[in-house]
C-alpha cells in the first residue's frame, strides 16, 4: 500500500510516501519566518498553495512513484491555522477523487503521537507528552482514535514561550532550536517562575514564565538567560509528567513528541525523571519530532489498514480537541 501524507496545518509544507512501513521519500519546505518576526497566517497559506503542488511532485521522483500507483492519501485537517489546512485538504481531496483512490483526514496531534510508534515501535497503550508550537497536552494513546486527556495548557505552549523570548533575545524564528544552541554556552542561573509548582494535576501554564524571561531579557547575560529558560520549561515539563505517571502507573511507556521534543537538554531530564518511577522515554528522531509529512502517512496507513476512510465533505477544522 503506498501513502502520501500532506501536513500543511502551519506553516511548513511536508509531504511524505511511504510504502508500508517503508519511508520512500520525506520533504518539507520551511517557510522565512524572520520577515515578519513570526508566522503570518494568511502568508503562509498563500505559500503552501505555491509550494505544496511542486513538493508532492518532487517526492513522487524522490520516491520513484508514478502518481496512479498512490492508494491513499492521507492529510492533516485539524488543528492549527484554518487558511493554511484548506489549502492542504481541499489539494488532498481533489487528487484523490481525481485519482480515485481513498481518502483519510488526520489529527494533527494524534500524527505527532503516532510519531514514537513509528520511530521507535512503542505499541499501544503508552503515555505521550505532547510539545509543540501550538499545543502542549500529557493523553494516554488508548488505541488508534482513542485518547484519554490528562491535562494541557492553561494558556501558551512551550514552543510559543521558546518562539517568544527567542524574539526579544533577537534570534532566528523558530526561537527554539535558537535558544538551545545559545543554551550551550550559558548557565542556568537566574531566578525564573516554576508554573503550578505545588499542583498536583497534569496542566501547564507557560504565560507567566514567558513574561518573566523577556523582562529579565534587559539586564541579563543572553546565553545565560537561554540556559535558564530551557532548564525552567524541562523542569516544569518534568514535574507535570511525574503527576501523569503517579495518575496512571498502568503505562510504563511514555513518548515525547512535537517540535519542542527535538530538545536534547529537554529529552536528557525528562527522560531521567521517568527512570525513577521505573518507565521508560521513547523519542522519535528529530526530523519527526517537528512537522513532518511521515507522521501523517503513517497516521493515515494505520485507519487504512482498518478500513477507515473519511468522506470528501470532511471540511478543516482550526481547533479540535484529540
Ligand atoms: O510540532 P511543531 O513542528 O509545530 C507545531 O505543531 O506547532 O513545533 C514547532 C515548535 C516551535 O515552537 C519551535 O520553536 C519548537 O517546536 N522547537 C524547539 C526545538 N526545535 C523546534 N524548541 C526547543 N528546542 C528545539 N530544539
Ligand atoms: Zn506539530
Amino acid at each position: 500500500m503506498k501513502i502520501l501524507g500532506i501536513e500543511t496545518s502551519c506553516d511548513d509544507t511536508c509531504v511524505a510516501i511511504l510504502d508500508g512501513p517503508k519511508c520512500l521519500s520525506h520533504l518539507f519546505a520551511s517557510q522565512d519566518h524572520n520577515r515578519f518576526g513570526g508566522i503570518l497566517p494568511e502568508y503562509a497559506a498563500r505559500n503552501h498553495m505555491t509550494t505544496l503542488p511542486k513538493l508532492v511532485e518532487c517526492s513522487l521522483l524522490d520516491a520513484k512513484v508514478a502518481l496512479g500507483d498512490i492508494d491513499v492519501i492521507g492529510v492533516t485537517y485539524a488543528p492549527g491555522l484554518l487558511g493554511s489546512l484548506m489549502v492542504g485538504t481541499s489539494y488532498a481531496k481533489g487528487l484523490s477523487w481525481s485519482l480515485g483512490c481513498k481518502f483519510i483526514g488526520v489529527h494533527h496531534i494524534e500524527g505527532h503521537i503516532l510519531a514514537a510508534q513509528y520511530d521507535c515501535g512503542i505499541e499501544f497503550p503508552y503515555g505521550a507528552l505532547v510539545i509543540s508550537g501550538g499545543h502542549t497536552l500529557i493523553a494516554i494513546a488508548e488505541g488508534l482514535g482513542h485518547y484519554t486527556l490528562l491535562g494541557s495548557s492553561l494558556d501558551d505552549a512551550a514552543g510559543e514561550c521558546f518562539d517568544k523570548v527567542a524574539r526579544e533575545l533577537g534570534l532566528s524564528q523558530p526561537g527554539g532550536p535558537a535558544i538551545e544552541a545559545l543554551a550551550r554556552d550559558g548557565k542556568a542561573n537566574i531566578p525564573l517562575p516554576n508554573p503550578l509548582h505545588n499542583d498536583n494535576t497534569c496542566n501547564f501554564s507557560f504565560s507567566g514564565l514567558k513574561t518573566a524571561a523577556i523582562k529579565a531579557a534587559k539586564d541579563a547575560c543572553h546565553s545565560d538567560l537561554a540556559a535558564s529558560l530551557q532548564h525552567a520549561i524541562a523542569t516544569t515539563l518534568s514535574e507535570r509528567l511525574s503527576n501523569a505517571i503517579l495518575l496512571r502507573p498502568d503505562i510504563t511507556n511514555w513518548a515525547l513528541v512535537g517540535g519542542v521534543a527535538a530538545n536534547r537538554y529537554i529529552f536528557s531530564m525528562l527522560h531521567d525523571s521517568v527512570a525513577k518511577y521505573g518507565c521508560k522515554l521513547y523519542c522519535p528522531s528529530i526530523k519527526l519530532c517537528t512537522d513532518n509529512g511521515v507522521m501523517i502517512a503513517y497516521a493515515a496507513k494505520l485507519y487504512a489498514e482498518e478500513g477507515r476512510f473519511s468522506d470528501l465533505n470532511l471540511q478543516p477544522k482550526g481547533t479540535l480537541r484529540l
